[in-house]
Order: structure tokens, then sequence, then C-alpha cells
């Protein structure tokens, strides 16, 4: 099939939802368009449609404002750790240029944005008063996103620990779970006048994994499997204690929740046995971060696993761990494919085979399902009453096409199937609230540095230009129409 669009015209059609909704239009006949609109994957009225970004990602202006260093600093200045050597020194410069940024979500019609602050921009050491500057700045930033209509939704630690608190062996020391409940109250205390939603931590198993497991991230440490569950302890410990401190501190009607990463077990085959065995694992595969803080103890199976490296901990510990949350956040991206089996967990994880199709990003294999099963599962393990997606999107091998725009096919092609997988589990009831994307902008990408882009904007990272992608266009579109086509 000849397609007689070139690229220039396309890019015309699609420069504007009016535009793009044109180029719909014009190819339905009144019938169509009719029957189209039957079978139309429509959310409902209110869900709230974001972007997500994080504060070492995005922000650039290190020496700012009195901002002390980070962990990323260090790690990302240490020869050999980040691709290329790229560090977050610049990054997008939002620190500089939230107010134009926040005009692009508003040309995209975004409801929702999550941000996460610089603990080290706050307390530059980790501890003791709060530096002024570090939160005029959060506050100059809820302010010009409630102007543009657009709901702040802050994320309290995005993996940026301060410094100081490692070299006091940060997350392995049960004084930085203590230390960061601290923050927290101090954070949502000066920011709930206009700041509604936290969420205490970004992925657990993020930063203690790949941080103190594998060392890809920092600290950059490989600690070994006592110590990692130990760390792992205090890691949640500190998120349960900072859901106390936040109630205690803030002010009334601010929603506490979490951005947690849960493995997102899809069954490989729909039927009763499997879909039992995929809940099973939900539990099992999150036992030492979700399932612990849902549930206020860790699982036999996970227990035993471990062995003499298991945990210790107490009883009060747990109940710390299990405060009530207001929402949870799931960051959802790759699924993981699981089977009924005749094992002491009755279910087994498959390996996907070598050619299993995946985006620029090795890790990121594609599974529309994930977005379906990894809500629905929650919801019929814990019941949890309101769901957020603070987090799904996909890397993609972006390039600017001689007309100045990016095509990016097959990252739009991602978004929408995961979005009709999104759109099916809320028609059936699961009461997911709204879906924010990652990421507004490309950014530092952690160890891959500037090299795996994940925005829906495209950032030129030596002039600072930003051009909105073909996937920015297909997601105003979602959001104007509230469905998915
Ligand atoms: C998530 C992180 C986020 C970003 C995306 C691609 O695990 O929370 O910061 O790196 O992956």
């Amino acid at each position: 099939m000849s397609l007689k669009f070139t690229r220039r015209k396309l890019a015309t059609l699609l420069s504007g939802a009016g535009a793009s909704l044109a180029f719909h239009g014009a190819a339905s006949s009144p019938a169509h368009a009719e029957s189209e609109a039957r079978s139309a994957a429509s959310f409902p009225k209110g869900f709230l449609w974001g972007s997500a970004t994080a504060s070492y990602q995005t922000e650039g202006a290190v020496r700012d404002g009195g901002r002390g260093p980070s962990i990323w600093d260090t790690f990302s200045h240490t020869n050999g750790k980040v691709a290329h050597g790229d560090t977050g020194d610049i990054a997008d410069d939002f620190f500089h240029r939230y107010q134009s940024d926040i005009s692009l979500m508003k040309q995209m019609g975004l409801k929702g944005f999550r941000f996460s602050v610089s603990w080290s921009r706050i307390q530059p050491t980790g501890r003791g008063q709060a530096n002024q500057a570090g939160l005029d700045f959060y506050k100059k930033l809820a302010d010009a996103l409630l102007a543009a209509g657009i709901e702040p939704f802050c994320t309290l630690y995005h993996w940026d620990l301060p410094q100081a608190l490692q070299d006091q062996r940060g997350w392995e020391n049960p004084d930085t779970a203590a230390a960061f409940a601290d923050y927290a109250g101090l954070v949502a205390g000066a920011l709930s006048d206009r700041v509604r939603q936290f969420m205490t931590m970004n992925e657990i198993r993020s930063f203690v994994e790949l941080g103190y497991g594998n060392g890809m991230h920092a600290p950059g440490l490989q600690v070994g499997p006592r110590r990692l569950a130990q760390l792992n302890h205090y890691a949640v410990l500190g998120h349960g204690m900072a859901v106390q401190s936040i109630r205690a501190l803030a002010k009334k009607g601010t929603e506490v929740g979490i951005a947690d990463n849960v493995d997102a077990v899809c069954p490989v085959i729909a039927d009763e046995t499997n879909i039992a065995a995929a809940r099973s694992a939900m539990r099992e595969e999150n036992a030492s971060f979700l399932s612990v803080i849902l549930d206020g103890r860790y699982s036999e199976h996970y227990l035993s696993r471990l062995g003499a490296d298991a945990p210790h901990f107490t009883e009060q510990e747990l109940k710390v761990i299990a405060s009530p949350m207001d929402f949870v956040g799931l960051n959802i991206y790759q699924p993981r494919w699981v089977k009924a089996a005749d094992t002491p967990t009755g279910y087994e994880k498959l390996k996907d085979p070598a050619s299993y199709p995946h985006m620029l990003s090795p890790w990121l294999t594609f599974g529309p399902e994930a977005l379906y099963w990894a809500p629905r599962l929650v919801h019929e393990n814990w019941r949890v009453g309101k769901l957020f997606i603070t987090e799904n999107g996909a890397s993609s091998a972006d390039v600017v096409s001689e007309d100045g725009q990016v095509y990016d096919t097959d990252r739009t092609m991602y978004l929408r199937n995961y979005l009709h997988a999104l759109q099916r589990t809320v028609a059936e009831g699961t009461p997911v609230r709204g879906y924010f994307v990652w990421s507004l902008l490309d950014n530092f990408e952690w160890a891959d540095g500037y090299e795996k882009r994940f925005g829906i904007t495209y950032v030129d990272f030596p002039t600072q230009k930003r051009i909105p992608k073909l996937s920015a266009k297909f997601f105003e579109s979602v959001v104007k129409q509230n469905r998915v086509m």
C-alpha cells in the first residue's frame, strides 16, 4: 500500500489537535464516525492525564540556590559509571525553564504533573534546617502549575540521596529512614498549602537493587544479599515513617501515596488457573516492596527464600511500614509473563525468548497487557481504593527529520496499545484515576545518560530547544478526546 502523504504534508496535518482531528475526520464517513463513537475506548470523565519527571533527571542547576551534592552528582562524575560520561549538571535546565515547560503541558491539555523534590536542595546535608531557596523553588513551581490549571503531584525521593547521608552508609543506616521522614514532613508542611498529593518514594526496588545490589546506579555498591535485605527493610520503613510525618505536618486533606514499580506479572493465558497464579505472583514477586507495605508482613516464601539473609525487623516496624495510604501509584513499563505451575508458590516466571520485541532500552520489552493486568491484580489483591499510573512510556531512537519534526512512530504505537489496555481495565472497574506519561521531556536517563530518550518532547541538549514529537501530538489528541482510538 502506498501512502500519498509526504512527511512535510503529514507534519502540517499533525501540527495541532484540530488538524489531527481533521485528518481523522476526513477519512470517516458519517456512519463510520457514529459506529466509531459507539466503540470509543473512552476514559471516565475527570480522568487525570499528566506527565512525569524527576529532579536529577531534569533540573540541572546543581550548584544553584544552595543545593548540596547528591549521590547522583558523585556517581555521574565518577569515570565509567554513566554512558558517555554524561551528568545531570545541566540536564533539561528545568530549574530555569519550568515556566515554558509548563506551557508545553498546558498546550497538550495536561491536568497533572508529577515532579520530584531534590532532597539536597532542601537540606544540603540531608539533615537540619530547611534551605529557604530550595523550598522557594518548589513553591514557585507549584504556583506556576496551579496557575496553568495543572495539579502538582510531588515525589519526595526519586533516588538523589544527599551525599552526606551516603557518607554515613546511606540506606544501610536506619538513621537515614528517620532523616527521610523528617525531610518528608518538612517539605509536606511547607508545600501542602498548594500541593495536595505527595508520594514518599519512587521505585524502592530500583534504588535498592540497582544502587546497592548490582551497583549499576548510585551509590554503585554491591553489598551482598544479607545487607541488601536489611537496607531494603530500612527503605520500606523510611516510607512508612514518612507517611506518618506527612500526616502529622501537612495540611488536612493532603493525600499520601507511593510510586512503585511492581513487577507487572501477566498470565500467559487468561484462564482462571493462570489468572489465580498471576495474582499470587503479584504478591510474591513484590514481597519486600508493595506487598509488605500493603500487607504489613513479609510473606513466608520471602523469608524462607532468604533464610539466614532475611532482614531483622520488629512487629512495631511492620506496623509503621503498613501506615495507611490514600492512593498507590504504579510505574508500569514491561510485562512479566507467568504461568500456573506445580511449585511451592503455584506459579512460574517465563523467560522471554531472544526474539521478544523491545523498545530502544533492552530491558523495556513490549507488552501492553502489563497496563491491564498490573492495576487489576493489585486491586484484586489489596482492594486499593485509588490507583494512578505514575509512569509509563518508552525509549526510542528519535531523530529530527529534515522538516524539523520527530516521527517517533514506535513510541506512539507503544503508547496507543498500552493505553488501550489501561482503558479496558478502567472500564472493567479497576479504580485507576489518572495516568502520567514518562516523560514530558527527554532527560538524563540514569546510567544510560542522554542516549536513551523517553520524552514525548524532544530536547536538543546543546541549545535546550524543545520539539514536541509525534507522540506528544498523539497524547494531546487522547487527552483532549479523553479516549484512545
Ligand atoms: C523508571 C524511573 C524513571 C525513568 C524511567 C525510564 O524506572 O523511575 O526515573 O528512568 O524508569
